[in-house]
């Protein structure tokens, strides 16, 4: 069966009726909960907009964080609230529940064209848990908050790859259609996915390289170049010899880079230098030293300057591009240059080679907006981590092929 989608809701007609939207409001929050990248939200604004504009009762549904199943105001959705109600010019209600008492008596007294959303969906053990019944039943108790006529709608493109209730079970219990975000991200990441345009190159960053595994097999095969940055690149190095000092390193997968390296040679690109620091602190020294001269106990928080032209060059004469993590501590804007020169060649490949051009994934995005570059210079700047990553890789998604199940 093909998905269906929210304008075949619209055209329906949603008018008075309770519609239940997932959406993906899991944004950065700084140390006193203030949102530090509100681009999640901001891309969730079309579906909403429209649901109300068409005198839906709107109720929408997230998660923040891991909360594991508990109660814990650090990860209240408030300040996610406050920030939809700014955006969407109107009150949005925070219910004082998931799917309690609070949170059906505020559904209830919804009137055309007022939206609420429930308190973050991971307070509930349920919302995340491996027994079927257990979700079965919470996945009833959610799409109550929609009975009578309702429907649910899918848009929280970031989280469609984990198969949780608020996600999977609950989208077999109403009518469900995949919202404009999810649309969008499907059928842009697709087009990745399916048909790239040569010379087609992939940009990974991150922490680890175990993160990156699947994700650099699957895609070392389809691409031209697979460029490789951020903390994982370390361990890349130390396979290649180099003794990489206090930078981050998998001991443990030191092994499988040096098989990597021998299964795609030249395709995968390394760093040539790196800007290594003393200590993990913003205000850290920094220096630009060749792959065997960081000084000992400091540690690469950034690739340097040769290296960021490698990568640039690659970039720029590239068809396709797929970016998925920093290339340093770009939070850090001394360690941010390698991570701009990426995202720059990126723009530049757009403009200038009519190059498709994609983020995936929350860092990268956020880095983006964090050292104010020009959004719209990219195709398309996806909302999902993982889910993103995972379309790419071709695996499939739950929360997105239960839609048409
Ligand atoms: C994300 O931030 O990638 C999504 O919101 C999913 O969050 P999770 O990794 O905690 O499931």
């Amino acid at each position: 069966m093909a998905t269906k989608n929210l304008q075949e809701l619209l055209d329906e007609g949603v008018d008075g009726r309770h519609i239940l939207v997932r959406s993906d409001f899991n944004v950065p929050l700084d140390d006193d909960g203030n949102i530090t990248d509100a681009g999640r939200i901001d891309a969730s604004l079309p579906t909403l907009q429209a649901l109300i504009d068409g005198g839906a009762k709107v109720i929408v549904m997230a998660h923040l964080g891991r909360p594991k199943g508990e109660v814990n105001p650090k990860y209240s959705l408030a300040p996610v609230a406050e920030a939809l109600s700014e955006r969407l010019g109107q009150f949005v209600a925070l219910a004082g529940d998931v799917s309690g008492e609070d949170a059906h008596e505020r559904a209830n007294g919804l009137t055309e064209g007022e939206i609420m959303l429930v308190e973050n969906v991971r307070f509930d053990p349920r919302e995340t848990s491996k027994d079927e019944a257990e979700r079965e039943e919470f996945a009833a108790e959610l799409a109550a908050l929609a009975a009578d006529n309702g429907a649910f709608v899918s848009d929280g493109f970031g989280v469609v790859h984990r198969a949780q209730t608020s996600v999977y079970d609950v989208a077999k219990k109403l009518p469900a259609y995949a919202g404009f975000l999810v649309d969008k991200e499907v059928e842009t990441l697709s087009r990745v996915k399916d048909a790239p345009e040569h010379p087609y190159v992939v940009v990974l960053g991150g922490s680890k390289v175990s993160d990156k595994l699947g994700v650099i097999e699957a895609l070392a095969e389809k691409a031209d170049r697979v460029i490789i940055g951020g903390g994982m690149c370390y361990t890349f190095l130390a396979a290649q010899g180099h003794n990489v000092q206090n930078s981050l390193l998998q001991e443990d997968m030191v092994d499988t880079c040096k098989e990597l390296m021998e299964k795609y040679g030249e395709k995968l690109l390394l760093p040539v230098d790196v800007a290594a620091a003393p200590e993990f602190d913003k205000d850290a020294e920094k220096k630009i030293v060749g792959l065997d001269e960081i000084p000992e106990g400091w540690m690469g928080l950034d690739i340097g300057p040769e290296t960021a032209e490698k990568y640039a060059e690659a970039i720029k004469n590239s068809k396709t591009v797929f970016w998925n993590g920093p290339m340093g501590v770009f939070e850090f804007p001394n360690f941010a240059d390698g991570t701009k020169a990426v995202a720059e060649a990126m723009i530049a490949a757009t403009r200038d080679n009519d190059s498709f051009t994609v983020v995936g994934g929350g860092d990268s995005a956020a880095s983006v907006r964090t050292l104010g570059l020009d959004e719209d210079g990219f195709s398309h700047i996806s909302t999902g981590g993982g889910a993103s990553l995972e379309l790419i890789e071709g695996k499939d998604l739950p929360g997105v092929s239960v839609l048409s199940a």
